[in-house]
Order: C-alpha cells, then sequence, then structure tokens
C-alpha cells in the first residue's frame, strides 16, 4: 500500500447490528451491505457465525451483571441470525464489480468456520474458483476477564482454540484476521492493560499465520498518550505497521485523535462503521465504532486516499440510522447530507 492509501474496514453489519437494540430483516442488512458495497470500500465484516443461545459464563455468576446484559446479549445474538442466508447470497449472486471486495465473517471456534465452509462447499465456492473475497475474523483478548466474558475460556485457551481455526481457512484459501480486544481498556480490569501483553497476542495470532491483526480499544477507552505507548510496544515486539489495523470505539470521542497517532506510526489499515453503528454490551453508555464518515473526512483531510465516497456513505449513514430508529452519530456524515 502506497503510504498515502488507507484501507477501511466497513464493520458497520457485523459489530455495529450485533450491538443495536433494534432489530432488523436479513433484506435490510443485506441492502445495507449491497449499497456499501458501492461507496468504494473494499472489505466489510458481513456477519458471525456465532451460536444462536450462547450467553457468556461470567453474566451467568454475577447473576445481577447478568439480569441486566441479559437482553442486549439476546437482542446481539439475534442480529446476527441471518448470517448464514447473507453469506449464501453474497456467494452466489454478488453484486457487480464485488470481485474487489473481500467478505468478513467472525468466526468464535472452529464450529463456526465449518458452517461457513459448509455454505462454501454447497455453493462450489471453493471448487475451481479460490474464495479470495472471503475472510474470517478471529478474536483473542488482552485481559484474562474479558476473554472469559467473551469467550468462556482462558486467553492461551483461546489461542488453541484459534490454531486450527488459522489451519482450515488456510487450505481453503480464506483471508485470515485477527483481533486482540481489550487492547486500551477492559470494562472488568479497567484501562490499563499491559501493551506488551498486547503485543504477546498479536504476535502470537501472526506467527499462527493471521493475514493481519486488528488491535481493538472495544470500550473506547483509548487515549492518545496509551494509544502512542501501545503502538510502540508492538513495534519493539518486531511487529511491522503493515500487519496491523486499529478498531476504535468512540465511548469518549476519542476515536479520531488515536487514529492520528494510528496514523504517525504508519498504520493504513483501520476499522469503522457507518454513521457509528452500534454499542458495547458491556460498558454502560458505551457508544459504537468510529463512524466510516468521520474517519473518511478525516483522513482526506489529511490528504489521505481512502477510494471511499464520504457523499454516498454518508447517505447509508442517514438511511439505516433511520431504519434502526437511533441517531444518526456520525457529525460529518450529517453535515455532508445537509450540504
Ligand atoms: P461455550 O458455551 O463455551 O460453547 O461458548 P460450547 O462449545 O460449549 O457450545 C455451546 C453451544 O453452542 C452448543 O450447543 C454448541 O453446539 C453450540 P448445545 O449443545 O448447548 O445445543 N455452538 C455453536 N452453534 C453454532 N455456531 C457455533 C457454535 N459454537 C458452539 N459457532 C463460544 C464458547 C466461543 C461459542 C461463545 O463464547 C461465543 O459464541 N462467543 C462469541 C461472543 C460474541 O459473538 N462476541 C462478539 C464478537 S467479538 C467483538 O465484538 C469484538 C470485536 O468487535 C473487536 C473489539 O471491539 O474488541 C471483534
Ligand atoms: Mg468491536
Amino acid at each position: 500500500l502506497a503510504s498515502d492509501h488507507v484501507r477501511i474496514v466497513e464493520v458497520g453489519p457485523r459489530d455495529g447490528l450485533q450491538n443495536e437494540k433494534k432489530s432488523i430483516s436479513m433484506e435490510t442488512k443485506l441492502e445495507l451491505i449491497q449499497r456499501l458495497a458501492k461507496t468504494g470500500v473494499t472489505t466489510i465484516e458481513a456477519g458471525s457465525f456465532v451460536p444462536a443461545k450462547w450467553v457468556p459464563q461470567v453474566c451467568i455468576v454475577a447473576n445481577q451483571l447478568y439480569i441486566a446484559l441479559q437482553p442486549i446479549l439476546t437482542q446481539w445474538l439475534l442480529q446476527m441470525a441471518s448470517t448464514s442466508e447473507i453469506c449464501e447470497h453474497l456467494l452466489t449472486s454478488p453484486p457487480q464489480s464485488h470481485d474487489t471486495i473481500a467478505y468478513n465473517y467472525l468466526v468464535p471456534n472452529i464450529r463456526g468456520l465449518e458452517n461457513l465452509v459448509k455454505i462454501m462447499d454447497a455453493k462450489g465456492a471453493s471448487a475451481e474458483k479460490p474464495a479470495r473475497t472471503l475472510e474470517v475474523s478471529l478474536f483473542a483478548a488482552a485481559t484474562e476477564a474479558f476473554s472469559k466474558a467473551n469467550t468462556n475460556c482462558t486467553i492461551a485457551e483461546s489461542l488453541e482454540r484459534i490454531k486450527p481455526i488459522v489451519s482450515l481457512a488456510k487450505s481453503k484459501n480464506i483471508r485470515v484476521r485477527g483481533y486482540v480486544s481489550v487492547a486500551l481498556g477492559c470494562p472488568y480490569e479497567g484501562p490499563e492493560v499491559d501493551p506488551t501483553k498486547v503485543a504477546d497476542i498479536t504476535a502470537t495470532l501472526l506467527e499462527m499465520g493471521a493475514d493481519e491483526v486488528s488491535v481493538a480499544d472495544t470500550t473506547g477507552m483509548g487515549t492518545a498518550p496509551r494509544t502512542n505507548e501501545l503502538l510502540k510496544a508492538l513495534k519493539a515486539a518486531g511487529i511491522a505497521s503493515t500487519d496491523l489495523a486499529l478498531h476504535f470505539h468512540d465511548t469518549y470521542g476519542q476515536a479520531l485523535v488515536n487514529t492520528i497517532v494510528g496514523l504517525e506510526h504508519g498504520i493504513r489499515i483501520f476499522d469503522s462503521s457507518v454513521g457509528g453503528l452500534g454499542g458495547c454490551p458491556y460498558s454502560k453508555g458505551a457508544t459504537g465504532n468510529v463512524s466510516t464518515e468521520d474517519l473518511v473526512h478525516t483522513l482526506h483531510s489529511l490528504g489521505m486516499h481512502t477510494g471511499v465516497s464520504l457523499d454516498e456513505m454518508s447517505r447509508i449513514g442517514a438511511w439505516i440510522s433511520a431504519e434502526l430508529g437511533r441517531s444518526n452519530d456520525s457529525r460529518a456524515g450529517k453535515a455532508t447530507n445537509a450540504r
């Protein structure tokens, strides 16, 4: 990638919608993906192969927390229920010019990837045509408490779980993206997450064969100085900036500042969600991912190229926010639409 080119990973249909209160139909979700595919983004997270009835163990233990979170978590899983249909549709009837777009699916375990592979095999996607437009995301966490809450296992166990997923994905020509959650703050352990721990997990994911690792500020607690420290620790561990992406949630409004810190460290892949969709089931008051419109506006103002149309993206942000009955959380999107 040229140093002034940034690749944006649009996570709205997965990370955004998984945390929205109001569920939308499969058709609307598909329309969202199809519209996004015409904006110039080249990677779209299209869904998540998670179990239909999973409830985090930590929540069962902490009964009160469980009661408080249950409606949100149930919603979260319902939002992802249509992933198989979406995947089938995108494999069989990809909209024009979709060759250049990678569709990404989150898989929490080998079972999730096997379900994706079943669809690929049924649709002949793995036979003569390599599935170059398919990508999966695997996730580990930087703190034990979050690992337990999100994946019901320790960090070490989650890394063991990831190994066979990477092997199967590689054998099917599927690109692999890793996530390291709570890299800049944990809802259970606080903001001081050890940067060397994040670096160790990132390095392990890359050694296992991940094509890139997205370092995630799940709670939005990250600040510019701590983002700087984290990126220094990643570099000190020998991790190339080209192997990294940054994934900011914008709870404290720091995502764009932290993005600039990332740019200064040579990062050129950033995750965002149209309209700033989403939230976080673990943190009260948490907002979604940084909005794609705000990210695009900032990057363009810095002379960076994204290939993404701010006008198109802004129209989608307004449309999907209205569909969800929520406010449009993108300031650049609202301003662009008002022009
Ligand atoms: P577990 O309860 O230990 O799993 O959860 P299990 O293996 O014991 O299985 C429980 C049941 O689910 C069984 O069914 C399995 O067959 C079934 P039962 O026998 O009870 O009827 N099952 C499945 N069904 C369909 N698809 C599957 C699957 N796997 C098991 N893939 C597990 C372990 C990992 C499954 C669970 O913890 C889980 O699903 N975690 C994912 C939670 C999640 O989706 N989190 C949100 C995504 S991560 C995120 O948003 C962060 C990110 O945005 C970056 C950031 O901001 O930090 C990426
Ligand atoms: Mg996220």
